[in-house]
C-alpha cells in the first residue's frame, strides 16, 4: 500500500479536512469546526489527500455540562477502512494527551463502538435523544492510565 503520512492537523489543511468531512456527509464548516475544536485534529494522508481524520477538543458532555477533553468526530475514507487506521490516529492522541478522554457516539453504530472499545474506551451514559428525535447516543470515556 501507499505510504500514509500522520499528522497534526495544522491550518494549512483545514480547507482539505472540511471538503473531505463533506465527502463522509459531515456537513462542517469552517464556523463549526474552530467553534468545537479550534481547528485541533490529526490527519492520515496519501500523496497529499486527507483519507481519514480525528477532530478533537474541550466540548461539553450536553449543554450546560463541565467541558471535558472530547474526541468531536472520527472517519476514515472508505476504501481504507479497516486497515488500522483510525486506532492509529486515535492512538497517536492517547498518547499526546495522557489525560482522560471522552466521546459521544450513535448508539447504533457498532463499528465505531467496537473501534473506542478496542482502545480502552467504556460506555458511562446512554445521552437521550442526543442527535435529535429518537436518536440516542452513548457517552464513553477512556480513563487516564
Ligand atoms: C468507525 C471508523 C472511523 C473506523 O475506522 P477504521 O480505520 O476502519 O477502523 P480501524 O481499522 O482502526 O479499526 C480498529 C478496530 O475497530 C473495530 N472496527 C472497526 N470497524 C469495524 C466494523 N466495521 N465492524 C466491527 N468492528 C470494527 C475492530 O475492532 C477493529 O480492529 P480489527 O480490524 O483488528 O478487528 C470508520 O468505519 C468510519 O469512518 N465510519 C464512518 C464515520 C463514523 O461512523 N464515525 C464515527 C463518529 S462517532
Amino acid at each position: 500500500m501507499e505510504e500514509i503520512i500522520y499528522k497534526r492537523m495544522n491550518g494549512g489543511l483545514i480547507d482539505k479536512a472540511i471538503i473531505f468531512l463533506h465527502s463522509l456527509n459531515r456537513p462542517y464548516d469552517l464556523d463549526t469546526i474552530s467553534s468545537f475544536t479550534y481547528g485541533n485534529g490529526r490527519v492520515a494522508l496519501i500523496n497529499d489527500e486527507i483519507i481519514g481524520i480525528v477532530l478533537y477538543g474541550y466540548i461539553p458532555k450536553q449543554f450546560n455540562c463541565d467541558i471535558n477533553f472530547t474526541l468531536v468526530d472520527v472517519g476514515i475514507k472508505e476504501k481504507y477502512r479497516r486497515l488500522g487506521i483510525c486506532k492509529k490516529l486515535i492512538g497517536q492522541i492517547i498518547y499526546l494527551f495522557p489525560k482522560d478522554i471522552y466521546l459521544q457516539v450513535d448508539q447504533n453504530n457498532l463499528p465505531a463502538i467496537k473501534l473506542y472499545q478496542s482502545l480502552g474506551f467504556e460506555i458511562i451514559e446512554f445521552l437521550f435523544n442526543y442527535y435529535g428525535e429518537e436518536k440516542h447516543a452513548w457517552y464513553m470515556k477512556r480513563s487516564k492510565i
